[in-house]
């Protein structure tokens, strides 16, 4: 079997995939004196501004984290207002989205939001679904453990079922039943806000990402800040655990 992680992103030019978790609304509120939902409401226009922007360049995918499966921890007036932002942004933004041919998806457990947000979600969804632009995946009461447990479950039932053995069970199996399967691996990953973490966001997707962390606060993250981001990444050697000669002498080997 080949030792190669499989999905290997092409070039260090554009990215291909680039997963950011839009962090710092809340900080960036409190500075203005404004409720935190001021925040949010300011980082979805920094969404569309990146949608476009992502559009422009060529990037084939932007993954965004949204809501993680544990913000349902916040007070439930934030998380109400979080929804209602959610839906807001849906309705308002799917038909541009699709105008521009960009393919939406929205991954996590949706089966825990409201109805009415369930099926925004779903009618975006279907609107969008042959477009061929960028596609923007929203991770919505996503966690990367539930993605791992939840593709573990399937393919359990699968070996339960007598249509797979234990020993089908790949990394490659695996990954092909994860939300985001079918799509590159993000090549770059971004994190605004100052901290340094993952917060359960893709663990099996960043195995090989390069991660570029911010202390630009969401709502602030504009073109230029990204366009920043862009040339750090396109600055580094990716290596796949190869030595630094072995990818100067073959770049895309
Ligand atoms: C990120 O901003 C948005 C969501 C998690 C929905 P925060 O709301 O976490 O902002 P800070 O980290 O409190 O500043
Ligand atoms: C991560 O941000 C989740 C999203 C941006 C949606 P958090 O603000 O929830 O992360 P922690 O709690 O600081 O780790
Ligand atoms: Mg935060």
């Amino acid at each position: 079997m080949s030792k190669e992680p499989h999905n290997i992103p092409s070039g260090n030019g554009v990215p291909r995939h680039v997963a950011i978790i839009m962090d710092g609304n809340g900080r960036w509120a409190k500075k203005r004196f404004l409720p935190r939902v001021a925040g949010h409401k300011a980082g979805v226009e920094i969404v569309r501004q990146l949608v476009r922007a992502c559009g422009e360049k060529g990037i084939e995918v932007l993954t965004l984290f949204a809501f993680s499966s544990e913000n349902w921890r916040r007070p439930e007036k934030e998380v109400s207002l979080l929804m209602e932002l959610f839906i807001t942004a849906l309705q308002r933004e799917s038909k541009k989205l699709h105008e521009n041919n960009v393919r939406l998806k929205v991954v996590g457990e949706c089966g825990a939001f409201a109805p009415r947000l369930q099926d925004e979600i779903a009618a975006a969804e279907a609107l969008s679904k042959n477009n061929t632009g960028l596609t923007l995946v929203v991770a919505a009461n996503y966690g990367g453990r539930w993605d791992v447990a939840q593709a573990t479950q399937r393919i359990a039932a699968k070996v339960e079922a007598g249509e797979l053995r234990a020993a089908d069970v790949t990394p490659e199996l695996l990954e092909t039943h994860l939300a985001l399967h079918g799509l590159p691996e993000p090549d770059l990953f971004i994190r605004t806000g100052g901290e340094q973490r993952i917060s359960n966001f893709l663990l099996w997707h960043l195995a090989y990402s390069e991660l570029y962390f911010t202390e630009i606060l969401w709502p602030d993250f504009d073109a230029r800040a990204f366009d920043e981001a862009l040339l750090s990444y396109a600055g580094r050697q990716r290596r796949f655990g190869r030595t630094g000669e072995q990818v100067e002498q073959s770049p895309g080997a």
